[in-house]
């Protein structure tokens, strides 16, 4: 993880680095610093803890270099103290780093015995002094960098300043993502375009194992064998990458309300709106008759959307579905069939387990398709289909409207897929897209009920632990509404399948754990209302998320009601009830004044394993 960003201008930088990094900050917000030549020399000046600890240091502590690199950290080797904080230097380089060295014990023994004296506990230090031996060797800085990178084993995503270069910054990329943006002012390195929007109006991306060597008037891409290569420039669209928080008190806030437009937009993207019917903006790459299965692989939030999605593709499209959470799923070796597709599933494109998933699938000669909120991403570039979810940046670290979207996308998927295989019929393809088209809608005005989920919070925010409960596609949705307690409150909450709790969670159940139970209308729901019934037998704190229906069939004594219209119904419903499960998670934490956009020892971008 981590966010790094360099830049090469015309005049001052360090206020555009805290301006890149701010954007970089859903990357990590352990540690901060930034780094620039200051009449040639190396000057840094870093802060643990947020970004606007480094801000009051820059305050005092000016800078005025024209070069600089900064980097925002999400730790992995070292506590989040400043002297592990980024960049770190050696002699004439000071380096920034995102990803994670493998080989850094033996590297730092081998140059400590070469005398070298290392200042942190982190991995990145030792690429900071494998240059530094070069260049005392007599290398030039692009021999010397290229050299090192030759040593490294472990992903990342790496920039350079060196001591008395004003017009270079180097910038290298192995498994972590790297983009070079040109603008006005300069010169530009950053983690990801969201980083360089303010300042670039065209970017490039380095491939994997590219690095590239930037001046302020030149630009040379090199591979992974040294050789000079071109890589594409392409426009870059600041409107496109607006992050305000607008009236909103956070981030997530705002994320969680711009739903129904980000859901209609999506729609909107795959179907036929005046027709009533899908319209994929792509082409299937195989012949959809022939799947044989779909494998499912995702982390998080993105994996609890591919469990939902199972129900869609298994009941419209009569696909058998495997799907595993990314960080097992190579691991298992599992045999891939003929004629197989896999679906990964990311908001930022860049998790790097997902990633892993995708490239184990290709060397299984499956088709693949990303659904993908970052279409520049990594894992939209290296899959077969792109598949674009319109939500528009996700800046709370809490995923909300990416989740929502990815099911929309995957609805429509399932029934194209539906569709071509000859299961649904038009008409019924038509009912069911009616249903699609009615969620955005739904969405809003379950959005503004909102006022009937605080008392609800405060009631939940007084427990230490929860439980989530639901069926069909409300049982993911239960386990994605225990994670979002989870990361904003630091509740512990667990979600299952209803059914399931007989089998052991029951255990639990006093009046001290609120137990949260998704009920909508469904065929499951007289089910559901018996497992309610199970815990209201056991003096259970329940707290019920459903329709007026719901309530009076459970005849239960409830601690907290969250209403939902009845119209809420149907296959799609878990798109809608993820509203109230959002909000409650979200008022929970701002009750006990949690950090909402930032959740301790989290980052948005997981790219390391
Ligand atoms: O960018 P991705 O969708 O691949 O990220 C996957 C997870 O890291 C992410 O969903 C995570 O679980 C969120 N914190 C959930 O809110």
């Amino acid at each position: 993880m981590c966010g790094i960003v360099g830049i090469l201008g015309k005049g001052p930088v360090a206020g555009d680095l805290i301006e890149a990094l701010k954007r970089l900050e859903y990357r990590g917000y352990d540690s901060a610093g930034v780094a620039t030549l200051e009449n040639g020399r190396i000057v840094r000046v870093r802060a643990s803890g947020k970004l606007k600890n480094l801000e009051e240091k820059l305050a005092t502590e000016k800078l005025s270099g024209a070069a600089g690199i900064g980097h925002t950290r999400w730790a992995t080797h070292g506590k989040p103290t400043e002297s592990n904080a980024h960049p770190h230097a050696s002699d004439k380089v000071v380096v920034v780093h995102n990803g994670i060295i493998e080989n850094f014990r033996e590297l730092r023994e081998e140059l400590q015995g070469r005398g070298h004296r290392f200042a942190s506990e982190t991995d990145s230090e030792v690429v900071a002094h494998l240059v530094s031996d070069g260049l005392k060797a007599g290398a030039t800085p692009q021999d010397a960098v290229a050299a090192t990178l030759k040593r490294l084993k472990g992903a990342f995503a790496l920039a350079f300043l060196f001591e008395g270069e004003n017009d270079l910054l180097i910038g290298a990329r192995r498994g972590s993502p790297l983009a070079v943006g040109w603008g006005e002012e300069g010169v530009y390195l950053g983690s990801d375009a969201l980083a360089l929007a303010p300042f670039a109006n065209s970017i490039a991306y380095l491939d994997e194992g590219d690095w590239v060597v930037l001046r302020r008037e030149s630009s040379e891409f090199h591979n992974a064998d040294d050789a000079i290569v071109e890589r594409r420039r392409q426009p870059l669209q600041a409107g496109s990458f607006l992050v305000e928080k607008g009236n909103f008190r956070h981030f997530m806030a705002k994320e969680i309300f711009e739903q129904p437009e980000v859901i209609g937009r999506t729609l909107a993207h795959y179907l036929d709106l005046a027709e009533g019917v899908v319209r994929l903006p792509f082409d299937f790459s195989f012949d959809p008759a022939r799947l044989s299965r779909v494998t499912i692989s995702a982390c998080g939030t993105a994996f609890y959307a591919g469990l939902v999605a199972r129900y869609w593709l298994e009941r419209f499209a009569r696909l058998s579905v495997d799907i595993d959470i990314a960080s097992e799923f190579r691991y298992r070796d599992p045999p891939l069939p003929d004629d197989g597709l896999m679906i990964v599933v990311s908001q930022s494109g860049e998790t790097a387990d997902t990633l892993a998933a995708l490239r184990y699938a290709k060397q299984h000669n499956q088709h693949t398709l990303a659904i993908v909120n970052v279409d520049t991403s990594t894992i939209a570039r290296e899959s077969d289909i792109v598949a674009r979810t319109l939500a528009g940046p996700e800046i709370g670290v809490a995923s909300t409207k990416a989740f929502t979207c990815q099911l929309a996308v995957f609805a429509c998927l399932a029934l194209a897929l539906g569709r071509a295989r000859g299961v649904l019929t038009r008409e019924q393809e038509r009912e069911l897209v009616a249903e699609l088209i009615a969620t955005p809608g739904q969405m809003a005005e379950e959005l503004n009920r909102e006022a009937q989920i605080e008392p609800v919070a405060r009631d939940v925010a007084r427990a230490t632990s929860s439980l989530y409960l639901g069926r069909g596609p409300s049982f993911p949705l239960a386990m994605e509404g225990a994670l979002k307690l989870k990361e904003l409150s630091y509740i512990h909450a667990e979600g299952y399948a209803a059914g399931e709790l007989k089998h052991g969670p029951i255990a639990l159940i006093d009046y001290a754990m609120p137990v949260i139970v998704l009920a909508p209308p469904d065929a499951s729901l007289e089910k559901t209302v018996s497992n309610l019934q199970e815990v209201a037998a056991r003096g259970g704190h329940l707290i019920l998320i459903g329709p007026p229906s719901a309530r009076t069939a459970a005849a239960a004594e409830l601690a907290g009601y969250v209403e939902v219209a009845e119209n809420v119904s149907g296959p799609f419903a878990a798109l809608v009830y993820a509203a109230p499960v959002q909000l409650l998670a979200y008022h929970v934490a701002v009750f006990m004044g949690k950090d909402v956009d930032q959740p301790r020892n989290l980052a948005k971008s997981v790219t390391v394993e």
